[in-house]
């Protein structure tokens, strides 16, 4: 059984009377100490699926139209808010893009991570400084003694970002969603944020889904990637076969976006046009107005998601690769 197994979830926002798909169809699973990678460009409906799994739409104007997210066999869609809260509270964490908006710019980084220790743990206020302090050490941070003491924004990007990480490992999760988690960082400081994820996955033993719109980020450190344009799942494989086989023209497209010296393709090197915003209706294939390999059924018909290799899925009328 998988760690988190999400099966063909659906999110609908409202506008006005109407409801408008945003996630469609969309199933994922992530196995004991397995790194999911979701990638594509902003507005895709990738932070949204990470807010479905982590119970945060409720009261938004993001409706779960339909689909089951089954965490160790649970469907917590079915659970209470407050069930939820108690039953998976401090199995599952989440990082976002930017800590500033995350971290309390008036409070002692030490002091919020004792916090998120006291949420999840009953110890002493000194145990969990303590705590605190290793967490900061696990992280990193170089002088913890001292950076204990730190606001946010004595801090570098990079540190804030380590200490949002020590944070969501304060209650030792099983699963860890990340959110862009260096985007906002520059590439060296970005490179070892990721090494500091997958190292401390290797000593927690925990599951990642890290979302991205990098798909280098995401091949650094990912087991599987599963590609989303607009809302839906457009390719999905291990990171291997998706790399030695890649399918989808989006998915080739991403790759494009990756600094590299041997482009050989020259439309690759970036996707013309942009994401359809909401409630720009696309006939057929959503993808089709910017695609390379569009032709007529691409126009009128969305293709469904077809396997072309055993693990490898492909949402397209002509899969790009070998067989093609
Ligand atoms: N609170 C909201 N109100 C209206 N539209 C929203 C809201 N949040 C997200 N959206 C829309 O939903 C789509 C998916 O958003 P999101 O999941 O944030 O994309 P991503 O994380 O892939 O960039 C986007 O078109 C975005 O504009
Ligand atoms: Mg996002």
């Amino acid at each position: 059984m998988a760690l988190l197994d999400i099966r063909d979830l659906d999110l609908r926002i409202a506008r006005g009377r109407e409801l408008l798909p945003v996630v469609q169809g969309v199933s994922l699973a992530v196995e004991e100490n397995e790194t999911l990678g979701i990638v594509g460009e902003s507005g895709c409906g990738k932070s949204l699926t990470a807010l479905a799994i982590m119970g945060l739409l409720e009261g938004s104007v993001v409706r779960i139209a339909g689909g089951s997210v089954h965490f160790r066999g649970r469907d917590l869609l079915a659970l209470s808010p407050d069930e939820r809260r108690r039953v998976m509270g401090d199995q599952m964490a989440m990082i976002f893009q930017e800590p500033m908006t995350s971290l309390n710019p008036v409070y002692r980084v030490g002091d919020q991570i004792r916090e998120a220790i006291l949420q999840h743990r009953r110890m002493s206020r000194k145990q969990a400084r303590d705590r605190a302090l290793d967490l900061l050490e696990l992280v990193r941070i170089p002088d913890p003694l001292r950076r204990i003491d730190s606001f946010p924004h004595q801090m570098s990007g990079g540190q804030r970002q380590r200490v949002m990480i020590a944070m969501a490992l304060a209650c030792d999760p099983k699963l860890l969603i990340a959110d862009e988690p260096t985007t906002a960082l520059d590439v060296t400081v970005q490179k070892e944020v990721l090494e500091l994820m997958r190292s401390l996955q290797a000593r927690n033993g925990m599951s990642i889904v890290l979302i991205s719109h990098d798909l280098g980020v995401v091949s650094e450190i990912c087991d599987k990637v599963a590609v989303m344009y607009r809302g839906k799942i457009v390719e999905q494989a291990s990171t291997s076969t998706l790399f030695s086989n890649m399918s989808h023209p989006y998915t080739l497209g991403l790759l494009g976006s990756i600094p590299s010296t041997d482009h050989d393709v020259e439309w690759l090197d970036a996707i013309p046009g942009r994401v359809p915003t909401l409630d720009e209706a696309v006939p057929g294939c959503a993808f089709h107005p910017r695609c390379f390999a569009a032709n007529e059924s691409c126009r009128s018909a969305d293709p469904s998601a077809s396997a072309v290799s055993p693990a490898h899925i492909v949402r397209c009328h002509f899969p790009q690769g070998s067989s093609s």
